[in-house]
């Protein structure tokens, strides 16, 4: 591994040994370097002034301290500054810049700059994880494209990734379904859209047994008779799970998204009495009228509001699937992080899940991984309520998926309309779907946020076209001059001179730097915003600075500046699930 590829990573690693030369408490600075705003310069640490706080030190003297012991050679290719209190700005000389332009020719290199992040380390990521039964609508979004984006970035930075969708298939929407399946079946809408008869059906099924109460005991022995497996109803469930895998697979291919596993919540079926044994024989969970829980003391509210395991029937619960998953996944996929992506509203869930796991592993010896739960807040419609359809239904993703292409389609037969029929057709779906997926990223999940139709399609600010516009620019570029930029003679170039080929080198070397810091919060838009900076930084270089000049070696050194740039988006791009085009 060639660390010398992470300028940051470099950084951080001189800062420590400086600080350790200085005979400071080099363990207990924090020597993390974040990029920095340009006018600064390329990197910047700010750990110094927590460091001196905490220990009434002069924050400025402290960092003067570090950056007198910092190294010669780093020195003389870096110029190092302290600014306001006790920061240190870092800004690498030209020949750095071309350094790092050299060494970043290819997709893998690029990686070799992050892969040391997460080298060796196993991460389940749970997304998706729809509820069987029912269509998917604009809401279920979120978590498979903030997923898969995760899983993206943190395999690219040396993560062993593992995707597993952890489908809601044993859930007691079976009693009903079951009961309304035997009872009110239309079998020609059952041929003609199997999912929305299954839906119409669990609707049917909810309101007969809200108004009969025999009825309500028929579907609760419908899912007694189930999990007890019996073979009718064992053989309905069956159908009815693989009638919603089709429809969502459909989604999935769509979105370029493959999981390695689908354990659903019904594959822990037979490990949950495990968990009640363990929770029972460790003194963790209690009997309260008749349902097993477990109660947090040292929690403001967990000390009241119980973690239901086990219900006052007997039946198991989401709390219950959910502990099994957690032992399988960490016995099983020998996990050392999981992390599960769902809306804002399970926070309580999956708090009282880690407070549970926390003291279970501690009083069985097991190891405990690191566990995320990655939450998001809603997409709303222009009136800043959920967003609905006219009669005010859930929007269908597939439908919205659908109206996205043919809206970019539009888009780009008026913009380009020499280009063939079917290559619009695939630019529609590209942009269209770019645009969906990229509108959901590049916001903070934490938020929630407005859809808009024009916005999200718009070629202007941080969208999708815009990028994918830019992308397709510097292709336009290669093209004209006939050659691939992946071949492009980088050993001569010379070092980016103007003050806009800086500004754009500088902002390329910041990669590593931005995935690390988007990896450690989970926040994809920081890498939206990073990759927007650069195509605003490649727009004024391109603007200000003629790339396809006479002179050899100003074009020589301008060219791979392109290139670089190219590899970078495209390969950012990517990594947020995006595809990217040639042309458009
Ligand atoms: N099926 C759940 C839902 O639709 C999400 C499951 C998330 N994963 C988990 N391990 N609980 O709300």
């Amino acid at each position: 591994m060639n660390v010398t590829f992470n300028l940051a990573s470099e950084l951080e690693t001189a800062l420590q040994d400086a600080a350790q030369t200085a005979g400071l408490e080099a363990d207990a600075l924090n020597t993390e370097v974040r990029t920095a705003d340009p006018r600064h310069g390329d990197f910047q640490a700010n750990g110094v002034l927590g460091y001196a706080k905490a220990r009434k030190l002069n924050p400025r003297a402290t960092a003067e301290q570090i950056v007198a012991a910092l190294p010669e050679d780093l020195l003389a290719r870096c110029e190092v500054s302290i600014a306001g209190p006790g920061f240190i700005n870092f800004t690498f000389g030209a020949d750095t810049l071309l350094d790092w332009l050299q060494k970043h020719d290819t997709v893998d290199h690029l990686k070799s700059g992050a892969s040391a992040f997460y080298q060796g380390q196993r991460f389940v990521v749970d997304y998706s994880s729809p509820n069987t039964a029912k269509q998917l609508h604009v809401g279920h979004i979120r978590s498979m494209v903030i997923g898969e984006a995760i899983c993206r970035m943190l395999s690219f930075c040396g993560a062993e990734v593992t995707r597993d969708n952890h489908i809601g298939d044993w859930g007691t929407q079976f009693g009903k379904l079951i009961w309304g399946y035997k009872n009110l079946l239309d079998e020609n809408a059952l041929q003609t859209d199997a999912l929305e008869e299954l839906e119409r059906l669990y609707k049917a099924a909810d309101a007969a047994t809200k108004e009969d109460a025999a009825t309500l005991d028929a579907a609760r022995a419908e899912l007694v008779k189930l999990q007890q497996g019996d073979a009718e109803n064992l053989a309905l469930w069956k159908q009815i799970i693989a009638i919603s895998s089709s429809a969502f697979q459909k989604v999935y291919d769509r979105l370029d998204i493959k999981f390695d596993h689908e354990h659903g919540e019904s594959f822990y079926r037979d490990q949950l009495a495990r968990v009640y044994q363990e929770l029972e024989e460790t003194g963790l969970s209690s009997e309260s009228q008749g349902a097993l829980v477990v109660f947090h003391p040292e929690h403001p509210r967990f000390k009241t509001q119980p973690f239901i395991v086990r219900k006052s029937d007997g039946a198991s619960n989401y709390a219950t699937t959910d502990l099994a998953t957690m032992l399988y996944r960490t016995e099983h996929f020998k996990a050392d992080a999981i992390i599960v992506l769902t809306d804002t509203r399970q926070s309580d869930h999956f708090q009282q899940l880690w407070l549970t796991t926390v003291k279970w592993y501690a009083a069985k010896n097991y190891p405990l991984p690191r566990f995320e739960h990655v939450s998001f807040g809603s997409i709303l419609g222009d009136d800043g309520k959920a967003i609905k359809t006219r009669s005010g239904d859930p929007i269908r993703l597939h439908a919205l998926l659908e109206e996205a292409c043919d809206r970019a389609y539009t888009l780009v037969s008026e913009k380009s309309p020499d280009i063939p029929e079917e290559e619009r057709q695939e630019i529609g779906r590209t942009v269209g779907m770019g645009a969906v997926r990229y509108a959901d990223l590049s916001q903070n999940r934490s938020s929630d946020y407005v859809f808009n139709w024009e916005k999200i399609l718009s070629f202007e600010g941080n969208t999708a076209p815009y990028l994918l516009y830019a992308v397709t620019r510097i292709h336009s570029i290669f093209r004209k001059l006939d050659f691939d930029p992946a071949t492009i003679e980088t050993a001569t170039a010379a070092a980016p001179e103007t003050p806009n080929e800086q500004a754009l080198a500088r902002k390329l070397v910041g990669l590593a730097a931005v995935l690390n810091m988007t990896t450690e919060q989970l926040r994809p838009h920081f890498l939206c915003t990073y990759l927007y900076e650069l195509a605003g930084a490649f727009s004024s270089f391109y603007s200000a600075d003629k790339v396809l000049v006479e002179d050899e070696a100003v074009r020589a050194r301008r060219l791979l500046l392109c290139a670089r740039t190219l590899l970078v988006l495209e390969t950012g791009l990517h990594m947020l699930g995006l595809r990217t085009l040639q042309r458009m």
